[in-house]
């Protein structure tokens, strides 16, 4: 497929034929995802694949409670919100893979020439960290649709991210970012028109 078609089609898929993601398949995502560029080329990445049915469901009931646990606010949506939110926020139980995108502190040049750490230097660079982490996970996405798969990416879980990273026996150094849920699609959503390019350039020459 040709890279443009791929971004054309890409669109986010939360419905799944329930048939197993081949592994050797997964593994051409992350190796994909991890061709990705990266600060410093420091490829601060880790991927946890994630096929564990209980696993997956345990980890969206920890979800679920914590959303239960937030209180509601005084607005009339508000039991809407909660439920539609929960629902974006567990969906992937149903996902027959989940990729668990972790990243480690990069070492930047500067950390080792001043007194700023690495917090610091990493906030005043605008958190190249973060940034590396989307362009490998735009990868999965992208060769997820190359792949014939549907796939998902996840922020929503992140509301437990100390709690996920526990089930997950994520080394220390490592911290979640994000997942992406990948699978057959069940239905392919019909792809949402996207702002037209003359109302969100400005050219300066
Ligand atoms: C950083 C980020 C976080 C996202 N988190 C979630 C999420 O937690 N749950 C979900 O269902 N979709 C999530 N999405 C998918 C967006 O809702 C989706 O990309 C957006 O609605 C545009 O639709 P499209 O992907 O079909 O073009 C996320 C996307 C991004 C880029």
């Amino acid at each position: 497929m040709e890279l443009k078609q791929a971004i054309e089609k890409r669109t986010s898929v939360r419905t799944y034929k329930q048939e197993p993601v081949p592994l050797e398949d997964l593994k051409e995502m992350v190796r994909l995802a991890s061709l990705a560029p990266s600060v410093a080329n420091f490829q601060p990445w880790n991927f946890i694949i994630i096929t564990n049915r209980n696993l997956l469901r345990d980890m969206a009931r920890k979800v679920t409670r914590h959303l239960e646990d937030i209180p509601a606010n005084e607005s009339r949506a508000a039991s809407n919100v909660k439920s539609q939110v929960e629902w974006f926020a567990t969906f992937f139980q149903d996902a027959p893979a989940l990729i668990a995108v972790t990243m480690e502190d990069y070492e930047s040049v500067l950390e080792k020439g001043v007194v700023l750490d690495h917090d610091e230097i990493n906030r005043q660079r605008n958190y190249p960290d973060i940034q590396s982490a989307g362009a490998c996970i735009q990868n999965i996405l992208l060769a997820a649709v190359d792949m014939n798969y549907g796939a998902c990416w996840l922020s929503a879980p992140m509301m437990v991210k100390e709690t996920l990273e526990e089930m997950l026996q994520l080394d220390e150094k490592f911290g979640l970012m994000a997942f992406v849920a990948i699978g057959k699609p069940e239905k392919v959503p019909v792809k949402k028109p996207a702002r037209s390019v003359d109302e969100i350039i400005r050219i300066i020459e």
